[in-house]
């Protein structure tokens, strides 16, 4: 409730955060290397503050909203399920929430099928980093969403891959130890089309 009361005042926020404002609707402030991540990166980003109560969106840039169609002040505060409805595949909720629920799981890369506030449904090949700070306790959740039914060419997926990649680089303090983390496995990187078309093919099984 008090998110969602806090969150009305949020309008004025455009592309950057303002710092003092969100301090006072966060439970922790955005430190300026995430900051730098979302001015600098053209994707869809989104940021979820991991301890508040029901993990809500503290931040999230303009590509994420022309995505959706939500303004800004409709989605801070609120939980990114808002994003879901009939046709999203229950075992891909569950894939998110084992990286939400487990401490030791630092990433995840799960396909769900997503609505936009017009109702057009739309496949979200969904990037989910657990952001661990120094005393190894987790502040926020990153995700960053891309939509496969927009994807015209073979290479959009390793594109945002690669522009994901580029801005984790850019998170360092405090959150070095997740960036290293995401950097050292392959994970990130192997992602290509053939992959999404696979996870399209799971998710159209389960139907
Ligand atoms: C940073 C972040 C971004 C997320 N983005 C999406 C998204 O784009 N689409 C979606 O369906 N779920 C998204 N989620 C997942 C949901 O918010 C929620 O965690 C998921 O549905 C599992 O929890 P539930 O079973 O309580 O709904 C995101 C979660 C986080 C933390």
């Amino acid at each position: 409730m008090f998110y969602l009361q806090q969150a009305v005042s949020f309008s004025s926020i455009a592309t950057t955060p303002d710092r003092h404002l969100l301090g006072k609707i966060m439970r922790t402030p955005i430190p300026t290397s995430i900051e730098q991540m979302f001015a600098n990166v053209n994707i869809c980003l989104s940021l979820a503050d991991a301890r508040a109560e029901d993990i809500p969106l503290c931040y999230v840039n303009d590509k994420f909203c022309s995505m959706t169609g939500y303004d800004r002040e409709e989605l801070i505060g609120r939980n990114c399920r808002l994003l879901q409805g009939p046709d999203s595949e229950p075992i891909s909720r569950q894939e998110i929430r084992s990286v939400l629920d487990n401490p030791k799981q630092v990433e995840n890369q799960v396909f769900i099928t997503n609505y936009r506030k017009s109702g057009e449904r739309f496949e979200n090949y969904l990037y989910i980093f657990r952001l661990i700070n120094r005393d190894g306790e987790t502040d926020f959740f990153l995700g960053s969403q891309f939509d496969v039914t927009k994807a015209k060419q073979a290479q959009g997926p390793d594109k945002h891959a690669r522009q994901l990649w580029n801005g984790i680089k850019m998170i360092d303090n405090p959150y070095m130890e997740t960036a290293r983390m995401v950097l050292q496995s392959a994970n990130l990187m192997s992602v290509s089309a053939a992959n999404i078309a696979r996870a399209r093919l799971a998710a159209s099984a389960q139907h």
